[in-house]
């Protein structure tokens, strides 16, 4: 727990070089470097309904699943990997042909991919207290010992821009993960933030929507495990 990960700015300009905010619907690609930070979220999505932003949002399937339940909530998936990227737009596609959904409705204009880093769009793109809840579901747990450096958890930069940007409004962040060790940590890790509390993972709404990785885990059975903390007011 003593490493933190060197994300320096070589490490940015090597990932960050194709960021690119994508609306699914319109098939509109701008570069991230295009938009003026920090974001202006009512311009972005033309309302100014809550913003949420899933963290690794891998194939995209609580991103499509949450953002049609929820058409009054905005929807951000920052994924890093560029294969992921196209395959969640292969699923809005998919999902879009298959029903007839009518482009023109308004449906899913309440998404928007974002192929980044998330430490990169935090701390550099996501106004203060401009966040009604963060998903992190699944992050890359690095179990090898000299790799645990990289875990997302651990990068100082990226725990002060979540709390940061958390609205102070009962900004919530969720957190699901299999691997026990680090769950252990992450908390450990919250615990000496005064700026979160841990509520009772139950409070989750949409825990019914499952991703890629916890529909994959749970049949292979096994232990899930689930935290929310909500943003106390200072
Ligand atoms: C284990 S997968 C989980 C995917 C999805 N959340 C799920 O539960 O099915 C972790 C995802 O986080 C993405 N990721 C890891 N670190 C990231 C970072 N710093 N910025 C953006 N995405 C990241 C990976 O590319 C991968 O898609």
């Amino acid at each position: 727990m003593r490493e933190n990960p060197n994300y320096n700015e070589i490490y940015y300009q090597h990932t960050t070089s194709h960021s690119q905010v994508i609306d699914i619907v319109t098939e509109q690609v701008v570069p991230l470097s295009e938009l003026d930070a920090p974001i202006d979220w009512e311009r972005l999505f033309g309302n100014a309904y809550p913003v949420e932003i899933e963290i690794g949002s891998g194939k995209g399937r609580f991103l499509l699943e949450a953002s049609k339940r929820h058409p009054k909530v905005n929807y951000i998936g920052v994924e890093r990997a560029q294969k992921y990227v196209e395959l969640t737009r292969e699923r809005f596609e998919k999902h879009i042909r298959h029903f007839g959904v009518d482009r023109t409705s308004g449906a899913f204009s309440n998404v928007r991919l974002v192929r980044t880093d998330a430490n990169y769009f935090l701390t550099r793109y996501v106004p203060e207290m401009s966040v009604q809840a963060y998903h992190i579901y699944f992050p890359d747990p690095w179990p090898r010992k000299r790799q645990r450096k990289r875990r997302i958890f651990r990068n100082r930069d990226f725990l002060e821009a979540l709390t940061r940007t958390l609205t102070s409004e009962g900004g919530r962040l969720y957190i699901v993960t299999d691997h026990a060790e680090y769950f252990q940590e992450i908390q450990e890790r919250f615990t000496d933030l005064s700026t979160l509390r841990s509520v009772d993972a139950a409070l989750r709404p949409d825990s019914d929507i499952t991703t890629h990785y916890e529909m994959k885990y749970v049949l292979e059975g096994r232990p899930i495990y689930r935290a929310v903390y909500e943003k106390v007011m200072s």
